[in-house]
């Protein structure tokens, strides 16, 4: 695997055309740099594989992974919809231009308010429990309101146990074995069901549990069918396509994956006569993962009881390796596929031992005023920053044909005491 790099004359790494020395220089370090194509292709990609195979198939992209409103615009010129997890996504969507139908919101211990705002936005309502549905009803305006709900279908994957959305130990969704009582629940409310979702985990590469979820959510809405008499509109089997971080990992075989999942939900369609539904998936890490990549400078080289590299990022601006352990590939952007000399620890400038992004990483040799390039970058990265430490967030670029455009100015420090307030009796 060799991430897709790309070298420019100069031997440097170069991102959508550009330089990335002369992007640091630009704009300053830490950077985020995004490649609009990249995402372009990444979706391309999975719709073609899945939408030929299926006539009505839908991405919701989950924009929890990334929500820069650029990256919400180039996938609604796309035609995307979007899987919305908050009022603030809600709202962000609205704004980056999706209509109400084209966003489905998936709470989870939603608060009444939170029910208000989705409702009266006329987004998609997809139910994560009992208590949800019944407050939804307590709220004016909410008679005939399509309703779906998402099913933990007992089986979860993911890269990490924190990832892990399906199964026993899962706080997300209703139990299998309660569906069809609990849509029969939301007919007696009135409420108008449309549709049956699942989400079971992220970055996954093995198909198996997928295959195993699509499955049971087929049963489960096919009893429901056979039942109820429902319809449903659409069938949402949820994100969690994974994307390589390390070098052995392979690819998604999204040929073979789509053509799997396909059949087995044609199976089901016509084992229990339901319809053509639309097919729906929501990828958030497959779509904008490997097309970004954090630029960081280092600014020390320490030989302590270890050797340690040390760069202008932390774990505020990254915070994937200390939250999960998760690897991402580093390479100096001043010579990417250069053989590795050493073995040493990138570390980043947070007062925490745990602001590792590499512990005995095997890279060439490396000196202070270097430019290195953090791999994989899209995903859950700019959304999950912080201003721990009192460091103001970095910007963020999309770069497209040799051209960059901020899409995000790097904070300053009067953004870190934003919205605060010192009591008057304490002011000096
Ligand atoms: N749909 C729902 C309801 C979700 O909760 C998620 C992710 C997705 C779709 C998209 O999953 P994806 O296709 O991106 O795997 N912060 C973690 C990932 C947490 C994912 C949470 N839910 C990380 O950095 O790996």
């Amino acid at each position: 695997m060799n991430f897709n790099l790309k070298t420019n004359e100069k031997g440097n790494l170069s991102i959508g055309g550009k330089d990335t020395p002369e992007l640091a220089e630009e704009f300053g370090t830490p950077l985020y740099v995004l490649d609009e194509d990249r995402i372009r292709e990444n979706y391309k990609k999975l719709h073609n594989a899945f939408s030929s195979k299926y006539h009505d198939f839908k991405i919701y992209y989950a924009c929890k992974a990334n929500t820069n409103l650029a990256v919400l615009r180039i996938l609604e010129e796309e035609g995307s919809c979007i899987d919305t997890v908050s009022p603030g996504e809600i709202y962000t969507s609205l704004l980056a231009g999706y209509s109400p139908e084209r966003i489905l919101y998936t709470g989870n211990n939603a608060t009444n308010e939170e029910l208000k705002y989705a409702l009266s936005s006329g987004v998609r309502i997809n139910l994560d429990s009992l208590s949800a549905m019944e407050r939804l009803s307590n709220l004016p305006g909410s008679e005939g309101q399509e309703i779906s709900f998402r099913v933990n279908p007992q089986v979860g994957a993911g890269h990490h146990d924190h990832c892990i959305t399906g199964g026993d130990l899962s706080k997300f969704g209703i139990m299998e074995e309660e569906v069809v009582q609990m849509y029969q629940k939301a007919i007696d409310i009135g409420f108008k069901p449309i549709g049956i979702h699942s989400h079971i985990g992220s970055g996954i590469l093995d198909p198996e549990p997928f295959k195993v979820a699509v499955h049971t959510l087929m049963d489960a809405a096919g009893h429901v069918n056979r039942e109820l008499g429902i319809q449903f509109e659409f069938v949402d089997f949820g994100g969690g396509m994974g994307i390589p971080y390390e070098p052995q990992e392979n690819l998604l075989d999204m040929e073979k994956f789509s053509q799997e999942i396909v059949d087995l939900f044609k199976e089901k369609l016509y084992q229990y006569n339901m319809g053509n539904p639309t097919l729906c998936l929501e990828p958030g890490r497959y779509i904008v993962g490997d097309a970004s990549y954090l630029l960081t400078r280092i600014n020390t080289v320490k030989q302590s009881y270890r050797k340690f590299i040390g760069v202008d990022a932390g774990f505020n601006t990254l915070l994937r390796p200390t939250m999960y352990g998760s690897y991402h590939h580093i390479v100096s952007a001043n010579n990417p596929l250069e053989e590795p000399a050493q073995e040493i620890d990138i570390a980043g400038n947070i007062c925490e031992s745990g602001d590792l992004f590499a512990r005995d990483r095997p890279m060439p040799v490396l000196e202070e005023g270097e430019l290195l390039a953090i791999l994989n970058a899209g995903a859950y990265a700019f959304s999950m920053s912080s201003q721990y430490n009192s460091r103001p967030r970095p910007s963020e670029v999309l770069v497209k044909d040799g051209n960059a455009e901020i899409i995000r100015e790097r904070e300053t420090f009067a953004d870190l005491l934003n919205k605060q307030n010192v009591p008057v009796r304490l002011l000096k």
